[in-house]
């Protein structure tokens, strides 16, 4: 086990750690969880966690070796700079770059040029011919300033957030404004923990970006949706993707044309948008429960979405899932989405 932080994305104060945790925890990666500050977490799990966190995470930032963590003070950094062996993460000739960042409303009185040079004077004179080079270095290092402490490590890897914005709504093929942006859609996946070759329903699919964030990390989908140009467009948006999906079908939620999936991440319609067969949201939402109860074995998990005023947990709980955790995501004025993720328990 190794000492790893983590610079979370600041877009939602609880879904980047769960998501975190979703995913070591699908791919088999042992975790202790040491602290957790602003945007940022450190905790101990193996180094191969991290080629995880590359696949699939879509609210984690940075992955970082932890060299020390202190007070957010000048003369404490530079302290445990150099009691740091720095000569065991850069060798001989090597070249590197120190990167300091600051997470958002933290007005630390530290300077981060200043302390991106002080650190980089440190380094210099505490190994072995070494140089920095800020274009093409062979480390980084970097440093976060974060809840009054400041957070010092070996850059392992950096997730770009790219490839979320090409997955926007509108840069689809197919468009719909009740589509859900990629970044929350790939991390309502890892909220249902599918491994890699399990089977994912999104059985609203519309327009497939639940469909599309499952593929996009192993898994097999299937989608269903009660109107047909949906499910065409779901087609469309798949294909753009080279996505070969197992089906996506015109058909209703409430009669599925299915017997087994491992796992559901859906958005039901809110009567917005989106068509609800006149049916109201309390009644979509039991009746999609209710149908896909037999469909999950005991275990496996469903995220969902809801309007935060449904009360979605009374429902499922009702109907016998297990509660597992809610977030809450602002929309606008008049929508907060609760995202729940709800278990089928053993009926043994
Ligand atoms: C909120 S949209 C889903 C958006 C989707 N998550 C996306 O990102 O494109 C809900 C979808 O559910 C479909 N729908 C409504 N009632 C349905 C039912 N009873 N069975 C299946 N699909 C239904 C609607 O046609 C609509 O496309």
């Amino acid at each position: 086990m190794a000492k790893l932080f983590f610079l979370l994305s600041g877009e939602h104060e609880s879904l980047p750690l769960s998501e975190l945790q979703a995913i070591l925890d699908t791919e088999g990666h042992a975790h202790k969880l040491l602290e957790r500050l602003d945007q940022v977490v450190r905790l101990e799990t193996d180094l191969e966690a991290v080629e995880a966190l590359k696949r699939r995470a879509a609210f984690t930032r940075i992955c970082a070796l932890e060299l020390f963590n202190c007070d957010a003070k000048v003369s404490a950094i530079v302290k445990s700079v150099r009691s740091t062996n720095l000569k065991d993460f850069l060798k001989e000739n090597e070249s590197f770059a120190v990167r300091v960042k600051h997470v958002k409303e933290h007005s630390s009185e530290v300077n981060g040029m200043i302390l991106e040079r002080k650190i980089g004077e440190l380094l210099l004179e505490n190994t072995v011919k070494t140089r920095v080079d800020l274009r093409r270095p062979d480390k980084v290092f970097v440093g976060i300033l974060t809840s009054e402490k400041f957070v010092f490590g070996l850059k392992l890897a950096e997730i770009a957030p790219k490839p979320f914005v090409e997955r926007r709504p509108r840069r689809k093929p197919f468009f719909h404004p009740s589509a859900m942006q990629a970044k929350l859609a790939r991390c309502m996946v890892n909220l249902a923990r599918p491994r890699a070759g399990d089977l994912v329903l999104d059985p609203f699919c519309g327009t497939g970006s639940m469909l599309i964030e499952a593929a996009l990390i192993d898994c097999r989908v299937v989608g269903l949706d009660v109107q047909r140009r949906m499910a065409r467009g779901t087609l469309r948006n798949l294909a753009y993707f080279k996505i070969k999906p197992e089906g996506v079908i015109t058909a209703d939620a409430r009669r599925l044309p299915i017997t087994k999936v491992d796992c559901i991440v859906t958005d039901p319609p809110y009567g917005i948008s989106s068509t609800t067969l006149k049916r109201n949201m309390k009644q979509i939402v039991e009746e999609l429960l209710t149908s896909v109860y037999t469909l999950l074995s005991s275990g496996r998990r469903i995220c969902m979405a809801a309007p935060k005023t449904l009360k979605i947990v009374q429902i499922g709980s009702a109907l016998g899932y297990k509660h597992l955790e809610s977030h809450f995501v602002y929309v606008h004025r008049s929508l907060t989405r609760e995202v729940v993720v709800f278990e089928k328990v053993s009926t043994e």
